[in-house]
C-alpha cells in the first residue's frame, strides 16, 4: 500500500501570525476528523517551519515543509536558505521542481538536480514536481515533457534514493486557474510515470512511490481524482489556505 498524502503549499502566503493560526485549526480538524492512515504535509514559508514543526511532535498524521531550498550547501548567497537549514528546524520535506520556480526564477532541470541530491543528503523527502503547460499538451507533447523532467532531474538517483521521493503531477494550466485536470486525464499521466519509473528501477520501486495530483484540486474534485488507481493524493495549492477546505480534501480518499 502506498501512502496517501496531501501536502498543503501557502505559497507566499499568511504572515507569521496568520500562519499559526490556520496550522492550529488544520491540525486540531485532523485529530478529531481524521480516522485513515493518510498524511498530511504543510508546506510553509519559511519563516513559520520552527513553530510549526515544534507543533505537530504529538501527532504522526502532520508533518511540515518548505517550498524550496538553495543548491549549494553554505556560503556566500545572500538571502538564501539551505536544505541544512530547513532540516534543522523540524521540517522533513521540501517542494522541488514547482512550476512557478521554474516559470518565475529560472529553475531548470540541472539546477534542480542539484538541489535533490542536496535535499537527500540532508535527510529532506523531496516533493518533486512536474507538469506541462497548456501549449505543450495542446501541440501534443506532454508525455514527452514529463519523462523530459523526470530524466534530467531524479533519474539519476539510485534506486534506494529514488524510492525516497513523492512526485507531484501538476499541469500548469491547472494551478491556480480553477480548471483542473479531468480525473482520467490525470490518471492517464500518473500511469505514464509509474510506467516510466518501472521501465527505469523496475515494478516494486513504481509501485510504491507515491505521486500526487496538483492544479486547482479542491474538496469538491478530490474524491474522484484520488479514486483513480494510479493518483495517491494531491498538492493543493489556494484550498490549503482554508483549513475546513484542506482537511475535507485530506477525507476525500475512500
Ligand atoms: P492550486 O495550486 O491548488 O492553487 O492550483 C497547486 C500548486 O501550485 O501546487
Amino acid at each position: 500500500m502506498r501512502t496517501k498524502i496531501v501536502a498543503g503549499n501557502w505559497k507566499m502566503n499568511l504572515d507569521y501570525f496568520e500562519g499559526l493560526n490556520l496550522f492550529n485549526e488544520i491540525v486540531t480538524l485532523i485529530k478529531q476528523e481524521v480516522t485513515g492512515k493518510q498524511e498530511a504535509i504543510i508546506c510553509s514559508p519559511y519563516i513559520h517551519l520552527h513553530a510549526l514543526a515544534n507543533l505537530v511532535i504529538d501527532t504522526e498524521k502532520v508533518s511540515v515543509g518548505a517550498q524550496n531550498a538553495h543548491h549549494a550547501e553554505a556560503g556566500a548567497f545572500t538571502g538564501e536558505i539551505s536544505a541544512k537549514m530547513i532540516h534543522s528546524v523540524g521540517a522533513e520535506y521540501v517542494i522541488l521542481g514547482h512550476s512557478e520556480r521554474r516559470q518565475y526564477f529560472a529553475e531548470d532541470g540541472a539546477l534542480l538536480t542539484k538541489k535533490v541530491d542536496i535535499a537527500l543528503a540532508h535527510h529532506l523527502t523531496p516533493i518533486y514536481c512536474i507538469g506541462e503547460t497548456l501549449k505543450e499538451r495542446e501541440s501534443h507533447k506532454h508525455f514527452d515533457v514529463i519523462k523530459k523532467q523526470l530524466v534530467e532531474s531524479v533519474f539519476h538517483l539510485s534506486a534506494a534514493d529514488f524510492s525516497k521521493l513523492i512526485l507531484a503531477y501538476e499541469p500548469v494550466w491547472a494551478i491556480g486557474t480553477g480548471v483542473t485536470a479531468s480525473a482520467d486525464q490525470a490518471q492517464e499521466i500518473h500511469a505514464f510515470i509509474r510506467k516510466e519509473i518501472a521501465a527505469k528501477y523496475g515494478k516494486a520501486v513504481a509501485d510504491g512511490i507515491t505521486i500526487l495530483y496538483g492544479g486547482s484540486c479542491n474538496p469538491k474534485n478530490a474524491h474522484e481524482l484520488f479514486a483513480k488507481h494510479d493518483i495517491d493524493g494531491g498538492l493543493i495549492g489556494g484550498a490549503s489556505l482554508k483549513a475546513r477546505d484542506f482537511v475535507d480534501i485530506l477525507k476525500a480518499f475512500n
